[in-house]
């Protein structure tokens, strides 16, 4: 495969240097999608976590590295019990990461650069101290039935007991006692992030306002946290079936099989919702605004939702369990060929190597994969989504439970917290070899700095005289500028030579024609090809 790619990468900087035309494709199909963790990107005030004033400062990183998009995970004001996913005002800005004033200024920077700006929508839930949540629990209108509260059932004691076995995604109870409201409310997550109560048509109003609020103010997309979880049946009285997973214990989220609370028909009616409350807002570009939505499921179930007015559901093929140690070149080709062989006519594919949710990609393949990962992220068809630090090969950096921040692994206690801190893989973005690797001026950022700093940073990989991750994402961002990487693939090409080891490979025979995107070789073996689409085709 690596042959095959960097063939292909040869035959296209000989053949389609000219050739520029994108005027069909939409700019989230053109563009790669990259994503930043406001926390962990650049800290501009020196309190050792980043801000939107960093982002701004850095700007000309992603104009470098050839990436038309950036998706911000949440800058809100919040408690930071999941780092900001816990959200309690949706249409400002936490002081930790600066002022609306601070995004607006973003926004224009961005947007003068021909970058479009991605903002998440966190629609499940809220935090504890959201003031909807705090007048709920009052019982006062209209925000009395804004999160999903029940009385539970009658103990043998004549105590309220919670009134089923759900499970929360972070592990354990879902239902939370309210002294006050002498009722539980339903999390997810965690206790500090209620539920919102999708069957009240006054939530589902409100959520259209955050939407419309950002939108008014130019933001391009948004992507959409956690849809699965958005609605549960109305019947709390029923019990999840067991998954019968072998070696799951009761408290984990995989205990049960989530038919009642997971993934429930009526997600369709809210993305449309979503959908039309975009579709108030006029586009410069006569592009609609963009909506990708978070949803670890089969390419059945996340294709679905495809007709429902979302863009792009994320493929997280490649991250979930994705590109495992043991996964070798078939198994690669056998994931990426399901989202092409899935996909409905006309629908636009997507690939994602990692987020701030699972491991990163040099945790499962080891560092020395950087480069042909960011390789087949950025020469397959579709759309890539590029976690901040993959354009580097950035590592995972080793957190002690004493020093663990993620609720989700914390959750798990000593034992088996290494399985779900999200800590190692939101470590601090290295810019430089200066102290902190440049991040910022604090003697200590919130998550630790990887000790390979000094080596592995934006800096040095950009002055290095070899070819460094940084050149060559760079490189490969380029070239995916060219049509040839953006029509429908069919590029034909015809075998002139071979290294003559193809045994095990009897299809590759000489003279014979093949398509480009389709060509899979073994390590050292080799193909002289030559390209049969005239110049005006590609
Ligand atoms: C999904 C987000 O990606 C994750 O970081 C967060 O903890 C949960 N949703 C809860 O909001």
């Amino acid at each position: 495969m690596r042959v095959g790619l960097s063939l292909l990468l040869l035959i296209c900087s000989v053949f389609c240097s000219e050739i520029t035309d994108k005027t069909k494709l939409k700019w989230w199909q053109t563009s790669i999608i990259y994503q930043i963790y406001p926390r962990s990107f650049k800290d501009s005030d020196g309190d050792g976590v980043g801000d939107l004033k960093g982002i701004i400062s850095k700007i000309d990183h992603f104009v470098y590295i050839g990436v038309k998009a950036i998706w911000l995970s949440p800058f809100y004001p919040s408690p930071m019990k999941d780092f900001g996913y816990d959200i309690s005002n949706h249409t400002d800005v936490d002081p930790i990461f600066g002022t609306l004033d601070d995004f607006r200024t973003l926004l224009t920077e961005c947007h003068k650069r021909d970058i479009k700006v991605i903002i998440d929508f966190v629609p499940n839930h809220t935090s504890d101290l959201h003031p909807w949540f705090l007048a709920s629990v009052r019982g006062e209108e209209p925000y009395k039935d804004f999160y999903v509260w029940t009385d539970g059932i009658e103990g043998p004691d004549g105590t309220r007991i919670k009134p089923n076995n759900w499970l929360s995604v972070f592990g354990g109870e879902v239902w939370k006692w309210n002294e006050q409201r002498q009722q539980f409310y339903y999390h997810a997550f965690l206790e500090e992030q209620p539920d919102l109560n999708y069957r009240n048509p006054k939530v589902i109003e409100e959520m259209n306002n955050v939407i419309r609020f950002w939108s008014e103010m130019g933001v391009d997309g948004i992507r959409v946290d956690a849809i699965t979880n958005l609605y549960e049946v109305e019947d709390v009285s029923l019990n999840e079936p067991l998954s019968e997973k072998p070696g799951v214990p009761e408290f984990q989220y995989e205990y049960l099989n989530h038919i009642y609370t997971s993934n429930l028909p009526e997600i369709e009616g809210a993305i449309r919702g979503w959908r039309n409350a975009m579709n108030e807002f006029k586009t410069e570009d006569g592009v609609p605004r963009f909506m990708v939505v978070e949803f670890y499921e089969t390419p059945e179930k996340r294709n679905a939702y495809l007709g429902y007015g979302c863009d792009l559901p994320f493929n997280f093929d490649l991250v979930d369990p994705g590109i495992t140690a043991d996964c070798g070149g078939r198994c690669i080709r056998d994931m990426v060929d399901i989202e092409y062989s899935a996909l409905p006519k006309h629908s636009w594919p997507n690939f994602v190597l990692g987020n701030h949710d699972r491991k990163r990609i040099t945790k499962k393949r080891g560092a020395g994969a950087a480069n042909a990962m960011n390789m087949l992220l950025l020469t397959l068809r579709g759309t890539p989504t590029t976690y901040y630090g993959e354009e580097i090969g950035m590592e995972e950096v080793y957190v002690p439970f004493e020093d663990t921040k993620d609720p989700w692994g914390l959750n798990y206690g000593k034992e088996r917290y290494t399985e779900f801190s999200r800590d190692p893989c939101r470590t601090p973005l290295q810019w430089n070899g200066d102290s902190q690797s440049g991040f910022t001026t604090a003697e200590k950022p919130w998550l630790p700095v990887h000790d390979n700093y000094r080596t592995v940073n934006v800096e040095t990989q950009k002055t290095s005289k070899e070819l460094s991750p940084l050149q060559l994402y760079k490189q490969l961002a380029e070239l995916r500028e060219n049509t040839a990487f953006q029509k429908d693939g069919r590029f034909l090409g015809r075998i002139i030579a071979h290294t003559g080891n193809m045994k095990n490979e009897p299809f590759y025979k000489e003279d014979m024609e093949v398509p480009l995107n389709g060509i899979l070789l073994q390590p050292d073996q080799g193909l002289v090809i030559e390209l049969l689409n005239k110049r005006q085709e590609l």
